[in-house]
């Protein structure tokens, strides 16, 4: 089958199409036949380095975390899924590829008349901000959400989870454009960070709970604006991993900070995300409160030009690879 590889870190031009080995479901997994695959930022840093955060050891990687396809094969003891499901999948690596193999317990159902492109782009965001916001930080209806980076992959689903669950929700973007996206899908308070201090602009609303992926100075601000028994969950740190922070803050206000990492969770782990968010969230995706926002596909072989994409920050919303 074909699939994007990378065999040496670097930059996009490292995602070259080559010949690869096909697989065979283990017992309890299924062989996906791909017909779109997300594009996720930490799959810029998988093709950077591959060793690192691909899980390579030397070997070539192909990069990828979620698809959407149709069920071609299935190992003999699942019992939820059938040759012929479609299906999208949450998997560790490989998705930028003809097909893959995934546990069934990974695997959702395609919403009703989503597209393979559309559902292609909802397990990484979707699974990613149940883990932190819902589970972690324990966000209940009513309490105010700050996603920072509002028009990323995350961002966008993670407010517009947060909205049709019934929390007001905040957020920050880098371009005046951004943000009347931001406001146009109904975000309470959205700001340009390059033009306004979002601590000054949120320093009286008393935020609940934040989602940040920045770091570095922001992480202060953060716990400045967070109202008491406050949470601050961090999916990455762009700006900084090692910030400087004042532990009175923490203290004085009973917060609490938390933070992780989808990939290296157990299946057992992401199976309980899997099945909370087809209770909760799928019924949202096909009434139409949520809608995956796709800035812009891509053939399978264009990957690099996906990567570019992704890395100059224009996008708005998920950018998703097609498989022919
Ligand atoms: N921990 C986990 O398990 C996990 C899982 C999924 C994603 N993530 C992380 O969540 C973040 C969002 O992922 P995504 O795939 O949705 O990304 P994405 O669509 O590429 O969006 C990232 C956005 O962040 C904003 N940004 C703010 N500061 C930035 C900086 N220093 N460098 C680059 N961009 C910056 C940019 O928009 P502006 O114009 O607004 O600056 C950019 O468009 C990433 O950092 C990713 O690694 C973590």
């Amino acid at each position: 089958m074909k699939a994007i590889q990378v065999s040496k870190g670097g930059g996009p031009e490292v995602l070259q199409v080559a010949e690869v080995k096909l697989q065979k479901p283990a017992p309890d997994e299924v062989l996906i036949s791909v017909k779109a695959a997300g594009v996720n930022r930490s799959d810029v840093l998988t093709r950077q380095h591959p060793d690192t955060y691909g899980g390579a050891n030397g070997k070539k990687v192909i990069p990828g975390l979620e698809v959407a396809g149709i069920i071609k094969e299935v190992g003999n003891k699942v019992t939820t899924r059938k040759v012929g499901d479609s299906v999208c999948a949450l998997i560790t690596v490989g998705g930028y590829a003809e097909e893959v193999v995934v546990n069934e317990k990974l695997t959702l159902p395609i919403p009703k008349d989503f597209s393979f492109a559309e559902a292609a782009s909802l397990p990484e965001v979707i699974f990613t901000v149940w883990f932190n916001v819902f589970q972690q930080a324990k966000i209940k209806k009513g309490e105010k959400l700050l996603i920072h980076g509002g028009t990323s992959g995350i961002g966008i689903m993670g407010l517009q989870m947060a909205k049709a669950l019934g929390m007001p929700t905040y957020s920050t973007a880098g371009t005046d454009e951004k943000v009347h996206f931001l406001t146009d899908m109904g975000v309470n308070q959205a700001i340009n960070y390059k033009k306004r201090d979002f601590e000054e602009v949120f320093k009286d609303e008393k935020i609940d709970v934040i989602l940040d992926m920045v770091g570095g100075e922001y992480t202060q601000k953060n716990l400045d604006i967070l109202a008491k028994n406050g949470r601050l969950a961090y999916i990455n740190g762009m700006n900084g991993l090692k910030p400087e922070i004042n532990l009175w803050t923490i203290m004085s206000k009973n917060l609490i900070l938390t933070g992780s990492l989808l990939k290296p969770q157990s299946i057992e782990v992401k199976a309980k995300i899997a099945k909370e968010v087809q209770e909760t969230i799928w019924p949202l995706l096909e009434d139409k409160s949520i809608k995956p926002i796709i800035h812009k596909t891509f053939p399978l072989a264009e990957a690099a030009d996906a990567h570019r994409l992704m890395e100059s920050s224009d996008h708005i919303g998920k950018i998703v690879l097609l498989v022919e």
